[in-house]
């Protein structure tokens, strides 16, 4: 074993048997609270395929959901630079794409339902109708997107943008998975300084909206900026430093944040106000 490999696997293990090194760096956390976390309760529904794919430019997650049996499938907040790669995981999966949904009008990357729409005749863009885009079918609080077996549950959550809306996979009536979008990230939440964004109704969505879900659905976000995945109710009830704040607190962090105008926004709102490339031939 090389010096590298034999590095990386000493440190793995020590993460693993939480040796005094690790636990002294995690005090150093702001947040840190001595580990007491349960093992989730909650399981994926038998049936269900999930893929949760990435881009590197964005740090967008994009997710692929779909049954097994009648291969009904949709997409989450697709980016159009990697439409065929997700478009190859559909095809791998024998998959049959029926709804491309976005979670909002981004302002970070164009979305890719319009191209998908040209691979895809029988696939519908779906976003919120608040918004104002264009798009194939437009929901509000209490719709359904439903896929073979499993239903997506629309919920209104904004404050990063008028439009921001959370998706909810349920089982026997329970929530599963919810699919924040940028209302709430892992140990964080979207910006509230452009697109209709409010840092009041951004708090009141997130805790009224998501983090009073039961406490082990797993909650898969837009973007994660540190190579986490996922995360729980559970989890950002008690770990996440701006949401664990009384409003007025979030609002002053919001308020503070000095973040530097987004690099995309001029190129991906207009084109994601039209779904992507909606109106463009087929090519
Ligand atoms: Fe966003």
């Amino acid at each position: 074993m090389n010096v590298i490999a034999r590095n990386i696997c000493s440190a793995a293990l020590r993460v693993a048997r939480q040796e005094p090194s690790v636990k002294s760096f995690c005090k150093t956390l702001p947040n840190f609270q001595p580990a007491r976390f349960k093992s989730n309760a909650v399981t994926f529904p038998a049936g269900l395929i999930f893929r949760q794919l990435f881009d590197y430019q964005s740090y967008t997650y994009t997710y692929l959901l779909g049954d097994d049996e009648t291969t009904e499938a949709v997409l989450i907040d697709p980016v159009i630079e990697l439409v065929k790669r997700d478009a190859r995981v559909i095809e791998d999966l024998g998959l049959k794409l029926i709804f491309a949904l976005n979670t909002h009008v981004h302002a970070d990357h164009v979305t890719g339902t319009g191209e998908l729409k040209k691979l895809y005749p029988m696939c519908r863009s779906v976003i919120a109708e608040v918004s104002k885009a264009k798009a194939d079918v437009h929901v509000v609080e209490g719709d359904a997107i439903t896929f073979g077996r499993f239903t997506l549950k629309v919920v209104s959550t904004p404050g990063h943008t008028e439009g921001c809306q959370t998706y909810i996979l349920h089982q026997n009536g329970k929530s599963v998975i919810a699919f924040t979008g940028d209302a709430l990230l892992i140990r964080g939440c979207g910006r509230t300084d452009f697109q209709q964004g409010d840092s009041a109704q951004l708090y009141d969505s997130v805790h009224d909206k998501i983090l009073s879900l039961p406490p082990q659905t797993f909650l898969y976000p837009a973007h994660d900026y540190a190579g986490q995945t996922v995360t729980t109710v559970e989890e950002e009830l008690r770990c996440n430093p701006r949401l664990t704040k009384s409003k007025e607190e979030f609002i002053e962090i919001m308020k503070n944040l000095n973040l530097p105008y987004p690099k995309a926004i001029d190129r991906a709102l207009p084109a994601n106000m039209v779904c992507g490339v909606f109106d463009t031939p087929t090519s």
